[in-house]
């Protein structure tokens, strides 16, 4: 399948998505949520699809949404429309474990759309910044709860009021992104990550990755419950049974998904 926004791949059990608008520094088009949503939908349901990454270009991950095209709407037009929601709301659903991989701006949306996956590799060039305040508005994509959960009060306020960016060591410091690697290395660096995630078991992943999503939607009491009643029924499946096996037999394991 191919995209007027995006360059599409799948390799060794990992789809990389390349967001490829360069001329709007891959600015967030409506129609490059719609085909965003579409590459995720082929992905997750494809079986030999177990990671996607998501990218942009040296320059932009996503310099935010489209200005230009948000600047005549009205009020009835983004509401009526409910802008953002569905291509938020495919993310946010999505089972298999997305990898933003982010070098230079990752702005407004951008950020956004980053802080959506599941975690962030960045490039020592990368820029983090919601600067909607700077337009006369405000994140619109989750960009104000998420980016207080991940780098806490003080230093989001700062950012979303004063539309200050936050290079890759303090995105680092701050606990927004996993590890920052060098440009030339970003790409090898969040496939190699994708690929091992690839090997594992795809049912395993996938309940691994519910168990920290809980952690932001629970308390800590129903969060651990939650955690072992899922890390039992892990013992339900023959990956599980592969798994120990492999060990105990001084072998790589061979997974199957069941
Ligand atoms: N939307 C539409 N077009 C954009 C864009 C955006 N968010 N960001 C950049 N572009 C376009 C520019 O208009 C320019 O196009 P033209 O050549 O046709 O003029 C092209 O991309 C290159 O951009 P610049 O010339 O500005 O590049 P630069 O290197 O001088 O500056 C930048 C880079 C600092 C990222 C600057 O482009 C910038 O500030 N961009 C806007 C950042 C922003 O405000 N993002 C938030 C958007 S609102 C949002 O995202 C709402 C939300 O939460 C959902």
């Amino acid at each position: 399948m191919s995209y007027e926004t995006l360059i599409v791949e799948t390799n060794e059990g990992v789809t990389l998505i390349r967001l490829n608008r360069p001329q709007a520094l891959n600015a967030l088009s409506s129609e490059l949520w719609t085909d965003l949503t579409d590459a995720l939908n082929a992905a997750e349901a494809d079986d030999a699809v177990r990671c996607v990454v998501i990218t942009g270009s040296a320059k932009a991950f996503a310099a935010g949404a489209d200005i230009k095209e948000m600047q005549p709407k009205s009020y009835a037009d983004m509401f009526g429309e409910n802008f953002f929601a569905a291509g938020a709301a495919r993310i946010e659903s999505f089972r298999k474990p997305i990898i933003a991989a982010v070098a230079g701006y990752a702005l407004g949306g951008g950020c956004e759309l980053a802080m959506l996956c599941d975690f962030i590799i960045c490039a020592d060039n990368a820029k983090f910044g919601q600067p909607e305040i700077n337009l006369g508005v405000a994140p619109g994509i989750g960009g104000t709860q998420r980016l207080t959960r991940f780098v806490g009060k003080s230093k989001a306020m700062e950012m979303i009021l004063t539309g200050r960016m936050m290079d890759a060591a303090e995105a680092e410091r701050a606990g927004l992104v996993s590890r920052v690697v060098p440009l030339d290395d970003l790409e090898n660096e969040a496939m190699t990550a994708a690929k091992k995630i690839a090997s594992l078991s795809p049912l395993s992943v996938m309940m691994n990755k519910e168990m920290v999503e809980a952690a932001y939607e629970t308390t800590l009491t129903q969060g651990v419950k939650l955690e072992r009643r899922l890390f039992h029924s892990l013992f339900a499946f023959d990956d599980q049974k592969e798994g120990m096996a492999a060990f105990v037999e001084k072998r790589k394991p061979d997974f199957k998904g069941r």
